[in-house]
């Protein structure tokens, strides 16, 4: 017998609980639990456990014609990419984000950009008016596309509007949060209507072959509820991300059921709009300082795409009991486990020592890859010498200490010649006849102990106080004197 009462959910993380809780038990974040709506009664009379006969589920076999999902490009290449080769028709994509971080622009140059190409496209626009909207487009310089606008947060009045008109190719719904159904009765921007409004909008884009852009706002305070309560529904989810300090704009896949989920895609926000990035690597190394200790390029893979970062260290004595460890764009978790090696196995005792780490650009990686050239960013710190400006890192580290090859040794290198890089240090497995043809200098390292011994010879370090690199940073470490 199913329970009967109340249940409850977690505004921004989605979890669903039978008891309401101060916290919630699943993302940790307070006050953001909210009590759903009662689903709609079952009819006494159709309440039944056994499936009548006729009723049931048509059984199809596996084996059968397939045919690749039907897109609709839209002509914005990094976007394109990252949804797995543009939209699709009859599926719905969630573009969340943190407010003001440019979903409202990105979507609109999409939609008129395709508006532009003879599609016909919907813009529903839940938060801002009309003439805001014009306002944007006219910043945007598209102001002239054939785009129909519905400002309109009421789900059955958009959907009896279009289906007066004929489906549209695209459905942009600009915000999931402000739409509202009849079907619920709590107000916009709850668990509750959210869910339902995604699902309808869901519902009529597989039954019309429309494709539906759902826009989401992230949010942390769990005021209303956020875009990880329809993750589940929909075939994508993309997250556009940055600082909003620096111009660059992250897209990001992390569902996509007809494409790869771990592409990016790189735009620059400017007053005119978000322009594509075409070569991102430039981008993030753009305003590097090779002359600093603590500086290392690591050559990394977005997807299929290789992407070179600058890796900042800085390592300072600490007066702390517990010194600082603060990591911007990497995982805290890899940061302690590098320091950990350090320690273990090259006698880099960094207990005494501040810890700061940041990816330049407000890049954030997540490969495992990048292990190396943290590693050498944190040694350089600690001796304070810098890196050789020609090189670039990358491998992985294992709790042994040895280094471990990483995937698309190839494209990382070519990545790197492309901008003018000359060496390359890398997990000794991963030289070999191919890798070398490209033309770079290669320092394989088997271990770690490896990496501090290599990285203190004159070739690999600028300056000319090579030889002492790796004695400095052993001596500064015990001393505690940077
Ligand atoms: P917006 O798309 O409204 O963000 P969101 O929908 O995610 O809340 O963009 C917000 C910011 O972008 C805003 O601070 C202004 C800036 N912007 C530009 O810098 N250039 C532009 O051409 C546009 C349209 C916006
Ligand atoms: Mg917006």
């Amino acid at each position: 017998m199913a329970r009967k009462g109340p249940s409850y959910a977690c505004t921004v993380c989605g979890n669903v609980t039978a008891r309401w809780a101060g916290r919630c038990e699943q993302c940790g974040n307070w006050n953001t639990i909210e009590e759903l709506p009662p689903e709609a009664p079952v009819a006494a009379g159709k309440r039944s456990t056994t499936p009548k006969a006729g009723a049931g589920a048509l059984l199809v076999p596996l084996a059968g014609e397939t045919e690749d999902a039907p897109r609709i490009e839209t002509g914005i290449a990094e976007l394109d990419r990252v949804a797995g080769g543009g939209l699709v028709r009859g599926s719905a994509l969630l573009v969340g984000g943190e407010p003001g971080i440019g979903k409202s622009t990105l979507v609109l140059q999409a939609a008129a950009r395709l508006a532009l190409n003879g599609h016909k496209v919907v813009y529903v626009s839940g938060e801002e008016a009309v003439a805001q909207v014009r306002l944007r487009a006219d910043r945007l310089g598209v102001l002239d596309a054939p785009l129909d606008l519905a400002p309109e947060t009421h789900v059955e009045t958009v959907l009896s509007g279009l289906g007066r008109q004929g489906a549209p190719d695209l459905i942009i719904v600009d915000s999931i949060q402000t739409l509202w159904t009849d079907a619920i009765e709590s107000p916009p921007g709850t668990v509750g209507q959210v869910r339902a409004a995604a699902q309808t909008m869901i519902r009529y884009a597989k039954q019309t072959g429309a494709a539906v852009v759902l826009v989401g706002h992230v949010t942390k305070d769990g005021q209303i509820a956020g875009p990880k309560l329809v993750e589940h529904m929909v075939d994508g989810v993309l997250y556009f991300e940055g600082d909003p300090s620096h111009q660059f704009r992250i897209l990001r896949a992390v569902k996509n059921r007809f494409g790869p989920t771990d592409e990016i895609g790189v735009f620059e926000m400017t007053g005119g709009g978000l322009s594509e990035v075409a070569n991102p690597s430039l981008l993030f190394l753009g305003d590097r300082d090779a002359a600093t200790p603590g500086s290392a390029v690591f050559a990394g893979m977005e997807g299929s795409r290789p992407l070179l970062v600058e890796i900042q260290a800085l390592v300072a004595p600490s007066s702390l009991a517990s010194p600082r460890r603060a990591v911007l764009g990497w995982d805290a978790n890899r940061l302690s486990m590098v320091l950990a090696v350090l320690d273990a196995h090259c006698g880099l005792k960094l207990s005494s020592h501040d810890v700061f780490l940041n990816i330049a650009g407000g890049l954030r990686i997540q490969e495992p890859a990048a292990d190396l050239a943290v590693a050498a960013a944190l040694i350089s710190s600690l001796a304070r010498t810098p890196l050789a400006a020609d090189r670039v890192f990358f491998g992985e580290i294992s709790l042994s200490g040895s280094v471990r090859a990483v995937s698309q040794t190839p494209a990382r290198l070519k990545e790197a010649q492309k901008l003018g890089f000359s060496s390359a240090t890398l997990p000794d497995s991963s030289v070999d006849d191919a890798s070398r043809k490209l033309g770079l200098t290669l320092s394989g390292v088997q271990t770690l102990p490896d990496l501090t011994a290599k990285i203190s010879a004159p070739d690999q370090i600028s300056g000319d106080d090579g030889a002492r690199f790796q004695a400095q940073a052993l001596v500064s470490a015990e001393r505690g004197v940077p």
